[in-house]
């Protein structure tokens, strides 16, 4: 094979960001908008026609680096707006490696690809937790440390932490993404929350809460219980406000669509990025997010995961 192409798709948080990166459950979703990339046998690197560029995509650095650094052109499209909060990066860490992969006759199996994406993500962060990378790879929903896990697709394990991926059902639910246009990156988030959490007892408690707000809107999405699912999602923003991740673009958006919606909050890493409603009147959730200045993205559930293009 001398060409190989594959995607991925972008994801949201339905609840339990930055608390999953303690070990803490997290469920998160596919969203139709997909991160593509190609690669070709060459004799040289290029990404997107340019050499030299691989100081520029440290994922793209870090999958090269597993496989021995073969010479290859790279090129990339994506309808995930970077920095927003749904998953650009972990998307890209998985289109690229199930490529890159396909290309050498490397198993392309999804606990493979999600483990190597994982790796990047990781690499490039130097923190955080395998929920985006899985969710890209699955595709669908995912429950991450699930009470009770079925459908178990992997486990990843580092220091102190283990995260069970499972695949999860999401019943049909209508939410509306509310991007901020506020790009923020995801590493020093969490590094900011990491630290938090060690100087202050309260906030490992409010972690913990996250936790248990988690647990029991698994719970609120087995049984299709929008409302409670709504009033959980607005209790997370409130306890991700205090973590001190959101900020003024994410409140008005989330304030702006209340009226319309079971709930809503800040999904990602926050400060700035994206919200997301959970609602029967996703136009009115729509014009309320344009109104204040955000852009509206209606989400379609049941994307696939990372695929052969
Ligand atoms: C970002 O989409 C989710 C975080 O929990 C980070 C992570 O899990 O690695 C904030």
């Amino acid at each position: 094979m001398k060409t190989a192409s594959a995607s991925a798709p972008g994801k949201f948080v339905i609840l339990g960001e930055h608390a999953v990166v303690f070990g803490k459950p997290a469920v998160a979703v596919a969203i139709d908008r997909r991160f593509k990339c190609t690669v070709s046998k060459s004799d040289r690197v290029t990404i997107n026609g340019e050499e030299n560029a691989l100081a520029l995509h440290p994922h793209i650095l870090s999958v090269l680096d597993v496989h021995g650094h073969p010479y290859i052109e790279i090129t990339t499209e994506s309808d995930i707006p970077s920095g927003s909060g749904l998953g650009s990066s972990a998307a890209l860490a998985a289109s690229f490696s199930f490529a890159v992969r396909s290309l050498l006759g490397e198993p392309t199996d999804s606990e493979a690809v999600a483990k190597e994406a994982y790796e990047a993500e990781y690499s490039v962060q130097g923190i955080g937790s395998p929920m985006d990378t899985s969710a890209s790879v699955h595709g669908m929903g995912i429950a991450v440390n699930a009470p009770e896990p079925e459908n178990l697709l992997w486990r990843v394990e580092r220091g102190k932490n283990v995260w069970d991926i499972c695949g999860l059902d999401v019943p049909e639910m209508t939410f509306v993404i509310g991007y901020t246009g506020k790009k923020a990156l995801t590493g020093p988030l969490v590094e900011k929350v990491r630290r938090y959490k060690e100087r202050n007892s309260f906030a490992k408690d409010i972690i913990d809460e996250i936790g248990t707000v988690t647990l029991e809107g698994m719970d609120a999405i087995k049984k299709g219980d929008r409302v409670k699912l709504g009033d959980l999602m607005t209790k997370d923003h409130k306890l991700l406000s205090i973590l001190g991740v959101s900020g003024p673009e994410l409140n008005k958006l989330v304030d702006a669509v209340s009226d319309y919606s079971y709930g809503a909050k800040l999904t990602g890493a926050g400060g700035g990025g994206s919200m997301v409603a959970l609602t029967d009147e996703p136009e009115k959730v729509s014009k309320a997010i344009s109104s204040r200045g955000g852009t509206p993205i209606t989400v379609k559930t049941g994307e696939p995961g990372v695929r052969a293009e």
